[in-house]
C-alpha cells in the first residue's frame, strides 16, 4: 500500500472561504456584543483587516482576557506564590484562578488557615472552570522556584492608625519572609502589598537584594483605581473609560494628576471643575480609611485586584502602563528609593519608568511627597 503524505492543511481547506467570512462575522458579532473586543479596534478591522486577521485578533483579545487557556500563550503554568492567607492574600488567589494565571501557592504561618481556604478556592474551580492546581501550605519548600511571589502578610490597618503606625511590625514580618523568597524563588518578581508600603518594598529589595526591576509594591494600581471609580461615578461614565496616573508615597500626601487624566482621551479637566476635581482627589487620598471606618479593618478587593492586574501583565509580558511603587534614582531626581510612578510592566518586572514632564506644582507635591517615603527608607535602615 502506498501512503501518501498528507499536504499541508490551511483552514480554507475545511472551510469554503464563503462560509468562513460568515463564520468569523458571526464570531465579531457576538465578541462585540459581548463587550470582549472594543469598538474602535472592531471598526477599524472590519474596514482594514481581512477576516482572517480579524479571527486572530479575537482569538489573541480573548486569550490575553484569559478566556482561551487550551492554547497559545497559557500552555505552560507559572507558578505564583501569595504569602499571607488574609483577607487581600485569599482575594488575590481567587482572581489570579479565575484569570487562569498559573498554579497558586498561598502560605502562612497560622496552621491550616492557608490549606483551608485554598482547598475553598479550589472547590470552586468546577463552577467559575478554572483548573489551576490552588494549594495552601506553612511549609516554604512547597513555594520553591515561583515565578511572583506576592507579599501580603503583615498587620493590616485598624480604625484610628495611619498606615507608617504598622512600620516596625511589619518591617520584621517582610524581612523575614523576604529572606524566605530569595532563598526558595531566587528568581521570582516580587509585589508587596503590605503597608507602609513604600517601606515595605524598600525593605523586600533590600533584604532579597534581587535586581531593582524585580520588586514592586502594589498602590497606585488601587488609588488610580480608586480616583477612576469616584470620576466615573461623578462623570455617570464607565470606569473603563477613565485613564489616570497617579504618583508619590501610598499615603495622605499621594499625587494624582489630574492633567495626566482622561476619560476616553478627553482631558478631566475639560468635564469637571477644579472644586469637583480637587473634591474627589481628597476622597481618593482617604480611600483607604474611609474604607477602614466602614468595616473595622482594611480593604481588601480592590488591593487583590490591583496586585493581581501587577502579576499578570508580568506573566503575560504585557507591557502595561500602571502607576506603582518602583526603584527610581534619576528618574524624578528620587536618589535612589522605591516610590509611586507610572512604569510599564512585562515579563522583566518593571521594564521601564514613564518620565511625566510635572509643572511647579505637581513637582512639588511630588517632592514633599518623596520626602516622607525617604524619611521611612530611613527608619527602615534603623529597623534591619
Ligand atoms: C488601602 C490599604 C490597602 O489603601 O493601604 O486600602
Amino acid at each position: 500500500m502506498r501512503v501518501v503524505p498528507a499536504a499541508p492543511r490551511r483552514i480554507h481547506d475545511f472551510v469554503p472561504i464563503r462560509k468562513l467570512h460568515f463564520f468569523l462575522s458571526n464570531v465579531l458579532f457576538f465578541a462585540y456584543n459581548q463587550g470582549f473586543v472594543c469598538r474602535c479596534q472592531a471598526k477599524r478591522q472590519l474596514v482594514e483587516g481581512s477576516m482572517l486577521s480579524l479571527a486572530w485578533q479575537i482569538r489573541d483579545y480573548l486569550n490575553r482576557k484569559g478566556l482561551i487557556i487550551s492554547e497559545g500563550i497559557h500552555m505552560a503554568r507559572d507558578k505564583i506564590t501569595i504569602v499571607g492567607a488574609g483577607r487581600v492574600g485569599a482575594t488575590a488567589a481567587h482572581i489570579a484562578a479565575t484569570k487562569h494565571l498559573g498554579d497558586i501557592v498561598m502560605l502562612d504561618i497560622v496552621e491550616g488557615l492557608a490549606e483551608g481556604k485554598a482547598l475553598d478556592i479550589a472547590e470552586a474551580g468546577p463552577i467559575e472552570l478554572y483548573d489551576s492546581a490552588v494549594s495552601g501550605t506553612c511549609d516554604w519548600t512547597k513555594t520553591e522556584d515561583s515565578n511572583i511571589v506576592i507579599i501580603t502578610s503583615g498587620l493590616p490597618r485598624k480604625p484610628g492608625m495611619s498606615r507608617d503606625d504598622l512600620l516596625a511590625k511589619n518591617v520584621r514580618i517582610v524581612k523575614d519572609v523576604s529572606q524566605k523568597i530569595a532563598r526558595y524563588s531566587p528568581n521570582s518578581i516580587v509585589i508587596v502589598v503590605c503597608n507602609p508600603l513604600d517601606a515595605m518594598v524598600y525593605t523586600a529589595a533590600k533584604v532579597t537584594d534581587f535586581a531593582r526591576n524585580k520588586v514592586m509594591g502594589m498602590a497606585g494600581a488601587l488609588d488610580s483605581a480608586r480616583f477612576s471609580y469616584f470620576l466615573a461615578s461623578e462623570l455617570g461614565v464607565s470606569v473603563e473609560d477613565i485613564k489616570c496616573v497617579l504618583m508619590g508615597g501610598h499615603g495622605d500626601d499621594m499625587v494624582p494628576l489630574p492633567r495626566f487624566t482622561s476619560v476616553s482621551g478627553i482631558p478631566v479637566t475639560e468635564l469637571l471643575d477644579e472644586g469637583k476635581i480637587a473634591e474627589l482627589i481628597e476622597r481618593t487620598r482617604k480611600g483607604g480609611i474611609e474604607i477602614v471606618n466602614l468595616l473595622g479593618y482594611s480593604a481588601y478587593y480592590a488591593p487583590a485586584a490591583g496586585a493581581v492586574k501587577m502579576a499578570e501583565a508580568i506573566l503575560r509580558d504585557k507591557k502595561t502602563v500602571v502607576s506603582c511603587c518602583a526603584y527610581c534614582d534619576s528618574e524624578y531626581d528620587a536618589g535612589g528609593h522605591f516610590v509611586g510612578v507610572p512604569v510599564v510592566l512585562g515579563k522583566n518586572g518593571v521594564e521601564k519608568i514613564v518620565e511625566l514632564d510635572l509643572n511647579e506644582s505637581e513637582k512639588a507635591q511630588f517632592e514633599k511627597s518623596l520626602a516622607h517615603v525617604k524619611q521611612l527608607a530611613l527608619k527602615v535602615d534603623k529597623l534591619l
